[in-house]
Formats: structure tokens, C-alpha cells, sequence
């Protein structure tokens, strides 16, 4: 399970420093899914590859592959998807399944506490299966050791017994597609990295690609939504398929209770503001870190720890589920000394950026980490 992103922050900054958020109940935005929320997108996934939209140069590349593979009577290459939550890491391990028409295992490196638990896993295998490890960079020492061999060789190596009379037993296993998802390749140990055929990146969606999203979901869920309605939904969604999907359940909720059910532009846009989604489709967390960065800091910069203790959550929440959305719309950046608001945090925020050249502020002074 991925760290799933709490809607109610029990020690964040003080109010009165974030914007207040809507008058209705807000919108959760995190990118990682509730688990009332995972059936719901089991059926929105999309199933083959033809159906995906967007990461046009991973889709490629895959394609490629996996032709390749088909054409070989082989298992595909073993494959790691990296990227923030929500961009469609798990629904490529399905599609890579049904693409090379094999079964498919799903795991997460944390279930796999002992190297038993993954060898009974793999010695299950059937010939060709597609083994999804989610968050692989979680894997225990012991456990990823065993995936060596199994990985390259297709072997799995186990000790029989304690002390002097421990015996070591080589199994033959089935030839599988190993996929990994991780939300950083940067968290995946050299040797394990090294093992696998392809490693992609997946990045946030563009507005075009996520418009389209939005309306394939319209479409399976039978929404009526119309012009630029889409267009306005996607726009939120934070380049988060998601999200977007989350956003379009939300707003076809409303339509339904205060109008025609029809989604517009309009309707979508009055929608999103009472679920206290700005137009950047930035929430709670989002806002609190930038208005720490720039009431507490003068601005930055500040060391990830420190930030992530003032918003009251783990440093590698903040730089793998915040951070990577902020940096990409311009209002945070990671510099060697710390993270700094740009001029746009501060006019999103509706302050006045400070004037450059002009000392810094007190506060950052005190950051232990700077
Ligand atoms: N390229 C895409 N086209 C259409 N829907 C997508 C796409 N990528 C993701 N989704 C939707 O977003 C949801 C989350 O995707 P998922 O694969 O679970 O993300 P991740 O595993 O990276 O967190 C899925 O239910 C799916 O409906
Ligand atoms: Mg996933």
C-alpha cells in the first residue's frame, strides 16, 4: 500500500496562514487512492495498450518490447515503471499482462516481509506471468537478494535448516516478466536497477492527454459533459489521471444535485470551487507548504526536513507526493541550499514577492538544515 496521504493534518501550520478552504466538504487531492476508491478505478482502467492515453514515448518503447517479445516466444524483458502517484503505474502492469495474454501477480515490496514470502510467491509462477511488485524500493535487504538470481537466471536459491547442517536448494522456476513500480528510481539499490531491461518514466500528463481521460471516464461512467468541461476538470487535476477521475466523480455528484446533470465548463468550475479545489488544483497540504516556505521562511530557502516538521508530515512524503507537483508548475524550487518559493508562490498565495537583493529574512537564518 502506498502512504496514503491524510486529508486532515493534526499538526499543521497554524490557521489563519493558508487560504480557508471552500465552504463544502473539500475535495481530497492526494494522488494515492482511498481504498473505497480502488474498485472504482479497477474499472476505469484502461486494459490495452491502444487504450492509454498519453506517455507517448513510454507507450512506444513498450510497444516495442513487447512486439519484440511476442515475436520471440518469449517473456517480455523485466520492467520498472518510476513516477509520483496516480500516473498510471499499475495499470501498465496489467496492460503489459493482457498485451503478452498471461496471468498476472500483483505484491508490494512491503507485504514481502521474509525471503519465504517472495520464493512462494515466484515458485507459483506460471510460465510467462507477469509478478507486479509495487513500491519496490521497499523491499527488505534479505528479499531483494533472492530476486537476483530469480530475475536473471530464473532460479531461486533457498537454505534448508539452521547451522551446520543447513543445506542450500536451487529451484528452477518459470520464465516471468518482473514489473516494478517505484515513486523514484533514484530510491532502487544499483544492482536491482541494473536488472532490469527497461526502466520508464512517467511523468505528469499534459492538459490535452488528460482532457481525453477525463472524457474516455465521462463516457464509461455515462456522464453528460459538454464543451470545455473537461477541459476545466483536467485542469485541476494536477497532470494526475487520478485525480482527474476523482475530480469528474465529484463534479458529476454536484451537477446531478443542483442542476440538469449536464457537466459544462461553468457547472464544473462552480463545482470545483465549493470542493475547495483551486484553479491550479493545488489542497490543503499544497498550500500549507507553501505558505510555510513563505510566511515562516521569508521565502526560503529551507532543508526538506525542517519544511516537512512545520507542515507536520514525513520528509519523503513531501518529496515524493508535494514537491514533484510544485516544482513542475513553477512554484516551489529545489536549490543545493534548500527549497525556495518562486514569485508565483507568493502572488498564488496573494502576497507580494519579496524584492531581490534585499537580506534575507530572520526565519531562514534559524533553519538548522541551511
Ligand atoms: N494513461 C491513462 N489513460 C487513462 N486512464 C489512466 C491512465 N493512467 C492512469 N489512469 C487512471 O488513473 C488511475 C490510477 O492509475 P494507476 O495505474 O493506479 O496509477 P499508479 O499505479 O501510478 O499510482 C487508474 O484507475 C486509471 O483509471
Ligand atoms: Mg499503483
Amino acid at each position: 500500500m502506498s502512504p496514503r496521504r491524510e486529508v486532515v493534518n493534526s499538526q499543521a501550520v497554524p490557521t489563519g496562514e493558508a487560504p480557508a478552504a471552500g465552504p463544502s466538504e473539500p475535495v481530497d487531492l492526494a494522488p494515492t487512492a482511498a481504498p473505497e476508491e480502488e474498485l472504482e478505478e479497477a474499472y476505469l482502467r484502461p486494459r490495452r495498450l491502444g487504450e492509454f492515453r498519453g506517455q507517448a514515448g513510454v507507450v512506444e518503447h513498450l510497444a516495442i518490447v513487447l512486439e519484440a517479445a511476442r515475436k520471440r516466444g518469449q517473456p517480455a524483458d523485466h520492467l520498472l515503471f518510476a513516477g509520483p502517484p496516480g500516473l498510471g503505474k499499475t495499470t501498465l502492469a496489467g496492460i503489459v499482462a493482457a498485451e503478452m495474454g498471461v496471468g498476472l501477480r500483483i505484491t508490494s515490496g512491503p507485504a514481502l516481509v521474509r525471503a519465504g514470502d517472495l520464493a512462494a510467491l515466484l515458485n507459483d509462477l506460471q510460465e510467462g506471468d507477469v509478478l507486479f511488485i509495487d513500491e519496490i524500493h521497499r523491499l527488505g535487504r534479505a528479499v531483494e537478494e533472492i530476486l537476483y538470481p530469480a530475475m536473471e537466471d530464473f532460479q531461486l536459491d533457498i537454505v534448508i535448516g539452521k547451522g551446520p547442517t543447513a543445506r542450500s536448494l536451487r529451484l528452477e522456476l518459470p520464465r516471468f516478466t518482473l514489473v516494478g513500480a517505484t515513486t523514484r528510481t533514484g530510491l532502487i539499490t544499483g544492482p536491482l536497477r541494473d536488472r532490469f531491461g527497461l526502466v520508464a518514466r512517467l511523468d505528469y500528463y499534459d492538459p490535452g492527454d488528460l482532457e481525453a481521460i477525463v472524457r474516455r471516464a465521462a463516457h464509461i461512467l455515462e456522464v453528460d459533459i459538454r464543451g470545455e468541461g473537461a477541459a476545466e476538470i483536467a485542469g485541476r487535476s494536477r497532470g494526475t489521471p487520478r485525480i482527474a477521475n476523482r475530480l469528474l466523480r465529484r463534479v458529476r455528484d454536484f451537477c446531478e444535485v443542483r442542476s440538469d446533470g449536464v457537466v459544462t465548463k461553468e457547472s464544473a468550475a462552480a463545482g470545483l470551487s465549493l470542493f475547495g479545489v483551486d484553479e491550479l488544483g493545488l489542497d490543503k497540504v499544497d498550500r500549507a507548504i507553501l505558505s510555510a516556505v513563505c510566511h515562516r521562511f521569508g521565502g526560503g530557502p529551507v532543508g526538506l526536513s525542517t519544511l516537512a516538521v512545520s507542515v507536520g508530515e514525513e520528509p519523503d512524503t513531501v518529496e515524493d507526493v508535494y514537491e514533484p507537483f510544485l516544482i513542475q508548475v513553477g512554484l516551489l524550487m529545489r536549490t543545493p541550499r534548500g527549497r525556495v518559493a518562486t514569485p508565483a508562490a507568493w502572488r498564488h498565495l496573494g502576497l507580494d514577492p519579496p524584492v531581490a537583493g534585499t537580506d534575507p529574512p530572520a526565519a531562514s537564518l534559524f533553519d538548522p538544515e541551511v
